[in-house]
C-alpha cells in the first residue's frame, strides 16, 4: 500500500482520545512467539511452507519482533563502511540467510464486511507474505513501514500467516549504514480493520501567521472508498481538543463528501484557530485532533485522533527558526540499539533515552540513520525533542569501489530513492517534532537526491531539508557538515554573505574516552548567529551484551561473532553504554548545553549575572539554590527566587551570603549556584538541577601552620639510603633512583616508588594517527639510566636526594633529560621536585607525571579537586570543585574497549588509605591529575574486553602533571593546539605524606 499517516481507527471518541491502539477492537498486534526456520540460502527455504496445512511443528519459535541474530540465527556482522558481499548492484550472494515466518491469527466477526490491512513496522531487509497460502506481496525498506490491504485473503476465524524474510537485497546497497548488519521482523505487526469507506491518510498543518500568534490549522484527508458503491454524503468532521481534553471550538469544523466506488478523494477541511499554545521543545504542548467519517445515515464509520502541536518552521535571515525564534540544536545522534535485543528496542527503552537526554539538556536528535520506530516519534513530541528525521538510505561502502554517488547519480535507481522518501514523509509528517528532513546519510550526491528534495519540497512546504553531502547546498537548506574542525567552522560562520544555517549533522566523536573540546565548540555556536549548534556523534554505544562462561560479563563489538570484515570497536561512540549508564561524555555534554549561564559582576557582594539561554522560557520554572563552601564544609546556604529573565535575557541576583568572620587557614573558599527545577516536569523530579556554577572568593585564609621540624635519622650503605623518623622510615634505592619502600607505624604504603611516566593506555582518539607517532618515538618502552645520585642532609629534619636521569627509548637518539629532587623530612613526608627537558625530536607526548603502586589495602580515595567523574584538560567542564570519597573501583570508567580513563583534574591533595584512614596522601603544589587502579597501564593496553583486564593485588596510581588531550580524532579533529602536550621542558612538585587521615 501507497505510505501514509494512518489514522487509527476506535469505536468512539473517548477511546480515540486515548490513543492505545491495542485496546482498539479494531486492532490486534501480532507481536509474540512465532514459528521460524531458518536457512542459508534462499534455494533451501523449506518447499511450500507458505501453505495452510504446512506442519510446522518441527520448527522453532522465535519472538516477534526481534532480530533474529539475536536470537541465536547467523551472527551480528559489524561494519562500518564495506557491504559485507560482493558489491554487484542490484545482484546479492547466494549465501543470503533467511528466515521463515509462520502464524495463525483470528479474524473477528465484526471484521467481516471491512478492510483488513496487515502492517509491518520494520522487517530487515525485504520480504514476501502469504496469507492462507496465497500470495499477497512483497516489500523492502528495512526501517520504512509496509502495509499489505489483505481484505481479499483472509475470512472470519482461522487464517494462516507466512513470510519469507531475506537478509539481503538490492535494498541492502541502499542500506549501508555504520551498524549492526541485524535481520528479521524487527518492529510491531499488527491487523487493523478499517471500514470499506475510510480516512486512508491524513496531513496536518498548523500554519502561523506573520507574528506567529494565530493559526490556521490545515486539515487534509484522503478518504477512500474500497467498496463497489459510491459513497454519497458523507461528513468529515474534527474537533480540535486542549491539553485537559476541553474542545477549543464551538463546533466541530466539518463538511460533506461524495467518494465514488473504488476512488479516493481528497478533502481540505481548514479552520483558523486564535493564539493556540505554541509548541516547542521547551513548551511541548500538545492538542489533540478528533477525525471522523459520518455515512449519510449519522453513522460514525472511521474515529481517529492525532496529536497537533503548533508550530512553524522557516529558515529566516539565514536561520533556522522556530515560531520566528532562532533555535540552538543541542543535538545527539541516536541509533536504534539494544544491549541484549539489537534494534528490536523496547518502548520502555525509548522513554529511557529520552528522559535522559531531556535530563542531559539535548533538545534533539537526528534518527541516524532512518526512520525510528513510529512510537518514538510521538514520545519526541510528548516530551519536548526537536527531531531531525533521516531516510533509511546510505551507499557508503561505494567509496571504497570507486564512486560514492555511483547509485544516487543512477536514474534506475530513482523510484528506489524516492520510495524511501516517500515512505518516511507520508508516515512522519503530522509530528510536531520533527522539524527538519534528511535525505539520507553518507551516499554521495546524485540526481536521485535533487529528485527526493523536489518530491519532498512539494509533499511538505513546512520543513526544510538536510542533507550532509550536498556540500554546497543545492538542494539543501542547511549546511551540515560532520566532524569540521574549529577553524574550518569559524570560517564557515564568518562568511560574510550567507542565506543558509550551519548545524552540524555530526561532531564531537564520543568514541571511547571523549570527546575534548567540546566546550569550545559551543563558545563558538553562541557567538556566531549563523552557527546553531549541532548533533554530537552519538547517544548510545553499540555494544552487545556478552556474559562468559565463567560468569565475568561484558560488552562486545565488530569481530566478536566472528564477523568478517569488521569495523571493530568503531561501533563504541555513544555517550551513554549499551546499558545506558552515562559514559562521562554524557555529563560533559549537559554542563555545555545548560540553559542558565553564569558570570561573576562583584562576588564580594554576592552579584551575579544570569543568562538565560533557553530560546522560548523564562527562568521561572527554576530556583537557585547557593552554598558558601569552605573546603568540604558548606558554611552558609539558602535558596534565592530568580527574578523573571525571559529567553534570550538577563539579570543580576544577589546571593545573600555571609563572609564567615574567621577564615580557616589554608582554606579555598567559594560559592556554588545550582538551578533546580522548582517543580517536577514529566522527564525529572522537583530539585533536578539542569545548571550550575562555582566561583572562587577572593579571600585568603592565613597561611596553614608552619612545619613542625621532627627529626630524621639516616642509615646509608651503597645501596640503600634509609631515612627514619618517629613513626615513618624510607628506603632509597640509591642505584635505581627510587624509593623502594615507605612504611608507617611499619605498614608499607608502596609497592613500588614514583617514577617518572610519559605513557598513557592509547585513547581511541590516540589511535588514529599520535599512538603511531608515539609508538615510533619509542615512547611505549622508555628506559630510564641513573646519571647520578647525590644525598645531602639538608636540615636536623630534611634530608635532600637528588638525581640525574636520562629517561630514553631504545633505537633512538632522542629522550628526556631529567632531575630528580626528593626532600625527606622527620614529618613523614617526601617532597618530590621533579624538571626535564626533552631532547631529539619529540612528538607530543601522552602525559608527564609519577607513576607508583599501592598495596590494594589503600583502596579508599578521598580527594579535594574536581569530581565527582572523569575530567580530562579538554573535557573537565563537568567538573566540579569539592571534597570526594570513593574507593578505587570507583575511579574507574569501564571504556568497552580498555583505555587510559579515570583521570581527576585540578586535585590539590588526594588521600589513599585503608578502611581506618592509614596510609599515603599526596599533596599538590598547587594540584596535579591522578587516576588509580587495580590494573596496570600494560594491563589495559593488552585488553581487548573489560573483563580481560586482571584484578591485581596492587593499584597503579598516576600523579599526573599534564595530560596530552583527548580530542575527537577518532572520526574529527586533534585536540587544540593549547590541549597538545607539546615537548618542552617542564618542572612540577609533589609531596607525599604517611599518616592516618580521618575524615575531615
Ligand atoms: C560518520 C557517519 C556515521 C558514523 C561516524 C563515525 O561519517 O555518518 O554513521 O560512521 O561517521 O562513527
Ligand atoms: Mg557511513
Amino acid at each position: 500500500m501507497r505510505a501514509r499517516a494512518w489514522l487509527t481507527p476506535y469505536p468512539d471518541a473517548q477511546a480515540a482520545v486515548r490513543r492505545v491502539a491495542e485496546a482498539s477492537p479494531w486492532v490486534q498486534v501480532l507481536n509474540g512467539i512465532w514459528k521460524f526456520a531458518y536457512v542459508e540460502r534462499v534455494d533451501d527455504v523449506p518447499a511450500g511452507f507458505y501453505k495452510e496445512d504446512y506442519d510446522d511443528s518441527g520448527w522453532d519459535d522465535i519472538p516477534v519482533p526481534s532480530n533474529w541474530q539475536v536470537e541465536g540465527y547467523g551472527r551480528p556482522h559489524y561494519t562500518n563502511r564495506p557491504y559485507p558481499f560482493p558489491v554487484d548492484p542490484p545482484r546479492v550472494p547466494d549465501e543470503n540467510p533467511t528466515g521463515c515466518y509462520r502464524r495463525t491469527f483470528t479474524i473477528p466477526q465484526e471484521w467481516a464486511g471491512r478492510q483488513v490491512i496487515l502492517r509491518f513496522e520494520g522487517v530487515d531487509s525485504a520480504f514476501f507474505v502469504w496469507v492462507n497460502g496465497r500470495q499477497v506481496g512483497f516489500s523492502k525498506g528495512s526501517r520504512n513501514t509496509a502495509e499489505f490491504d489483505i481484505t481479499p485473503y483472509v475470512r472470519t476465524g482461522r487464517n494462516t500467516l507466512a513470510v519469507q524474510v531475506m537478509q539481503w537485497s538490492d535494498g541492502s546497497y541502499l542500506e549501508d549504514q555504520d551498524m549492526w548488519w541485524l535481520s528479521g521482523i524487527f518492529r510491531d505487526v499488527s491487523l487493523v480493520s478499517e471500514p470499506q469507506v475510510h480516512i486512508y491518510d491524513h496531513y496536518i498543518r498548523t500554519d502561523l501567521d506573520e507574528t506567529y500568534t494565530d493559526a490556521m490549522l490545515r486539515v487534509r484527508a484522503t478518504i477512500r472508498n474500497a467498496s463497489d458503491t459510491d459513497a454519497r454524503a458523507y461528513t468529515l468532521s474534527w474537533q480540535l481538543l486542549d491539553r485537559e481534553l476541553a474542545p477549543v471550538l464551538v463546533a466541530p469544523v466539518q463538511t460533506q463528501v461524495s467518494i465514488p466506488a473504488g476512488e479516493e478523494v481528497l478533502v481540505d477541511l481548514d479552520h483558523p484557530i486564535a493564539d493556540p499554545h505554541k509548541w516547542t521543545a521547551e513548551t511541548p504542548y500538545l492538542y489533540t485532533l478528533v477525525l471522523k467519517l459520518t455515512d449519510a445515515a449519522g453513522q460514525d464509520v472511521h474515529i481517529g485522533a492525532t496529536r497537533v502541536g503548533f508550530r512553524r518552521v522557516e529558515i529566516k535571515g539565514g536561520r533556522l527558526c522556530v515560531n520566528g525564534v532562532p533555535i540552538m540544536i543541542k543535538g545527539a545522534n541516536r541509533h536504534e540499539f539494544h544491549p541484549d535485543l539489537g534494534r528490536a528496542v523496547p518502548w520502555e527503552t525509548m522513554v529511557q533515552d529520552i528522559i535522559l537526554m531531556k535530563r542531559s539538556n539535548i533538545n534533539a536528535v537526528r534518527t541516524s540513520h532512518y526512520p525510528n520506530n513510529p512510537r518514538f516519534y510521538e514520545l519526541c513530541d510528548e516530551y519536548g525533542l526537536y527531531v531531525m528525521d533521516e531516510a533509511d538510505l546510505e551507499t557508503h561502502g561505494f567509496s571504497l569501489v570507486g564512486d560514492r554517488s555511483q547509485l544516487s547519480d543512477d536514474p534506475r535507481w530513482e523510484k528506489a530513492y524516492l520510495d524511501r522518501m516517500q515512505a518516511m514523509v507520508e508516515r512522519d509528517k503530522n509530528h510536531p517534532s520533527i522539524i527538519i528532513w534528511s535525505l539520507g546519510n553518507e551516499a554521495g550526491f546524485g540526481r536521485n537526491h535533487v529528485a527526493m528534495a523536489e518530491w519532498t519540497r512539494k509533499a511538505d512546504p513546512t520543513r526544510p531539508i538536510h542533507y550532509e553531502q550536498d556540500k554546497d547546498a543545492q538542494v539543501a537548506d542547511i549546511i551540515g557538515p560532520m566532524y569540521p574542525d574549529l577553524p574550518r567552522l569559524i570560517e564557515l560562520a564568518e562568511e560574510p554573505e550567507w542565506t543558509k544555517p550551519v548545524i552540524l549533522c555530526e561532531y564531537a566523536h564520543a568514541m571511547g574516552n571523549g570527546p575534548g573540546s567540546l566546550k569550545e565548540y559551543w563558545d563558538a555556536f553562541y557567538k556566531y548567529p549563523r552557527l546553531q549548534g549541532g548533533f554530537i556523534w552519538d547517544f548510545v554505544d553499540q555494544g552487545f551484551r556478552r556474559v562468559n562462561a565463567d560468569g565475568t560479563e561484558g560488552f562486545v563489538y565488530g569481530g566478536d561473532f566472528g564477523d568478517e570484515p569488521n569495523d571493530g570497536n568503531f561501533i563504541l561512540n555513544g555517550i551513554v553504554f549499551p546499558d545506558r549508564t552515562p559514559s562521562p561524555a554524557l555529563y560533559e555534554y549537559k554542563k555545555v548545553l545548560e540553559p542558565v549561564k553564569v558570570e561573576a559582576v562583584d562576588l564580594e557582594q554576592g552579584l551575579v549575572r544570569v543568562v538565560n539561554r533557553y530560546d522560548f522560557i523564562s527562568l521561572d520554572h527554576l530556583q537557585l539554590v547557593w552554598k558558601l563552601m569552605a573546603g568540604a564544609q558548606c558554611v552558609h546556604a539558602g535558596t534565592v527566587a530568580l527574578p523573571h529573565v525571559t529567553a534570550g535575557d538577563r539579570a543580576e541576583v544577589r546571593i545573600p551570603y555571609a563572609k564567615p568572620k574567621v577564615l580557616e587557614r589554608g582554606t579555598e573558599y567559594w560559592l556554588d549556584l545550582s538551578f533546580v527545577l522548582a517543580h517536577a516536569t514529566q522527564w525529572a523530579e522537583a530539585g533536578h538541577e539542569v545548571a550550575w556554577a562555582q566561583f572562587r572568593l577572593p579571600w585568603e585564609g592565613q597561611k596553614a601552620a608552619p612545619r613542625l621540624v621532627l627529626p630524621v635519622e639516616l642509615q646509608e650503605d651503597a645501596k640503600t639510603l634509609r631515612v627514619v623518623g618517629a613513626h615513618h622510615a624510607v628506603d632509597f634505592d640509591k642505584q635505581r633512583g627510587v624509593i623502594r619502600s615507605f612504611t608507617y607505624h611499619g605498614r608499607e604504603l608502596l609497592a613500588a616508588g614514583p617514577r617518572l611516566n610519559f605513557w598513557r593506555a592509547p585513547i581511541d582518539n590516540d589511535r588514529k594517527e599520535i599512538e603511531g607517532k608515539w609508538r615510533r618515538a619509542g615512547l611505549d618502552r622508555l628506559t630510564h639510566r641513573i646519571d647520578d645520585v647525590q644525598v645531602e642532609r639538608s636540615g636536623e629534619g630534611e634530608v635532600q636526594v637528588r638525581v640525574a636521569a636520562r629517561i630514553a627509548p631504545p633505537v633512538h637518539a632522542h629522550g628526556l633529560v631529567c632531575r630528580i629532587v626528593y626532600t625527606f623530612r622527620g614529618d613523614g613526608s617526601v617532597l618530590i621536585e621533579t624538571e626535564g627537558t626533552p631532547v631529539g625530536e619529540l612528538p607530543y607526548l601522552p602525559r608527564i607525571g609519577l607513576q607508583m603502586t599501592l598495596p590494594g589495602t589503600l583502596d579508599r580515595v578521598r580527594w579535594f579537586g574536581l569530581g565527582p567523574h572523569e575530567t580530562y584538560v579538554d573535557s573537565k567542564e563537568a567538573g566540579r570543585l569539592g571534597v570526594y570519597a570513593c574507593t578505587v573501583d570507583d575511579l574507574y570508567t569501564p571504556y568497552i574497549y580498555p583505555q587510559e580513563n579515570g583521570n581527576r583534574s585540578e586535585v590539590r591533595w588526594a588521600t589513599f588509605t585503608d578502611l581506618r584512614g592509614l596510609g599515603l596522601r599526596v599533596v599538590g603544589y598547587p594540584d596535579f591529575n591522578f587516576s588509580a587502579h587495580r590494573f596496570a597501564t600494560e594491563d589495559l593496553e593488552r585488553a581487548a574486553h573489560t573483563w580481560e583486564l586482571p584484578r591485581r593485588d596492587t593499584i597503579t596510581l598516576n600523579v599526573d602533571y599534564k595530560h596530552h588531550g583527548l580530542g575527537s580524532h577518532a572520526c574529527g579533529p586533534e585536540p587544540l593546539p593549547e590541549h597538545r602536550l607539546e615537548p618542552r621542558p617542564f618542572r612540577f612538585a609533589v609531596e607525599l605524606q604517611a599518616g592516618l587521615f580521618r575524615r575531615v
